[in-house]
């Protein structure tokens, strides 16, 4: 069974069309592969509804093998809105809480970012990451609308295409977890097979993202990351924080990153397949009809910590 991978990471805004122009214009997002408004079936696990939402699913023009993934903008327009962001999230608590872009020269487009109205969380550093001693060079910037955006260049594994310095798409998407074991066991069925680094020391520039009261900035969590890579699609970077963060899940659809797809080809297939494997997956496939021939089909699955996964079958 093909699992391809992390298909798209979502971001909850509170308008689509300023997050269109944001992500458009200044990130590289420029081909809308569909915006859609309805009831969105198949999500009471998650919302306890099927809630109505404007959904728009963006993909960068330019994207590399390296950084196939794509944004999915998320405005909750039923109840009261969309919801607030998770208070006191720095990085790593459960839930999903960075996405990464791969970009090729991230100095350059760390500066054209911060001059769009980005606000500046972490400013170009060059590292490498064992137990490859794997070259990288990140930098990472907040959205308006607070999402932190890593921005990462894998110099170790992938130099990106020639030309200017430039955003591609969806690299990994970070988001914390409670057990790492159990965690990489559960993504591995899900086709995350290959490690590029596993790391346990705390991260010093994200030192100050640690804010009290939330935490006390001179005894700081250690941080466990690792990131598993599909042979196809993006990366996941699950984080187990030692002591635990508190709960950063969030209501679905909150304002900032908070969920993910994992592409698949054959969703009545691969949700049969996990179901056989004792693997929870919420209910049958729904379909969603984007008009012209076009369907979406996703359905929730129960990931170990109650993080807001779906698989996810395009047809568009
Ligand atoms: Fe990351």
């Amino acid at each position: 069974m093909s699992f391809a991978g992390v298909d798209h990471v979502g971001v909850g805004v509170s308008d689509v069309d300023a997050a269109i122009d944001f992500y458009g214009r200044s990130v590289g997002f420029d081909r809308i592969l569909f915006d859609w408004t309805g009831e969105l079936p198949g999500l009471e696990p998650f919302a306890g509804r099927e809630p109505r939402v404007r959904v728009a699913m963006l993909e960068n023009g330019g994207a590399t093998p390296i950084g196939p993934g794509r944004v999915k903008l998320v405005q909750v327009l039923d109840s009261n809105g969309p919801p607030p962001v998770p208070e006191g999230q720095a990085w790593g608590e459960v839930g999903v809480c960075e996405i990464c872009l791969h970009v090729r020269g991230v100095a350059g487009v760390h500066a054209r970012l911060v001059a769009a109205g980005c606000a500046e969380l972490m400013p170009p550093i060059s590292a490498a990451v064992e137990p490859n001693d794997v070259a990288l060079d990140i930098s990472y910037v907040a959205d308006p609308w607070g999402t932190k955006l890593e921005l990462i260049e894998w110099t170790g594994l992938w130099r990106s295409l020639p030309g200017p310095a430039r955003a591609e798409g969806v690299n990994h998407v970070a988001f914390g977890v409670t057990e790492m074991a159990r965690t990489r066991a559960f993504y591995e069925r899900l086709g995350f097979t290959e490690l590029l680094f596993e790391s346990v020391d705390f991260f010093d520039p994200m030192a100050p993202w640690y804010e009290a009261p939330w935490y006390d900035p001179r005894n700081l969590p250690a941080q466990h990351m690792t990131m598993p890579m599909s042979a196809q699609g993006a990366a996941i970077e699950p984080v187990v924080l030692d002591p635990p963060g508190h709960d950063c899940r969030g209501e679905w659809g909150h304002l900032g990153p908070m969920d993910f797809g994992i592409r698949v080809t054959n969703i009545d297939a691969a949700a049969a397949e996990l179901r056989g494997d004792g693997i929870d997956v919420y209910g049958e496939p729904q379909t969603i009809d984007l008009g012209g021939g076009r369907e979406w089909r996703t359905v929730a699955v129960a990931e170990p910590d109650g993080n807001y996964v779906s698989l996810v079958e395009g047809r568009f």
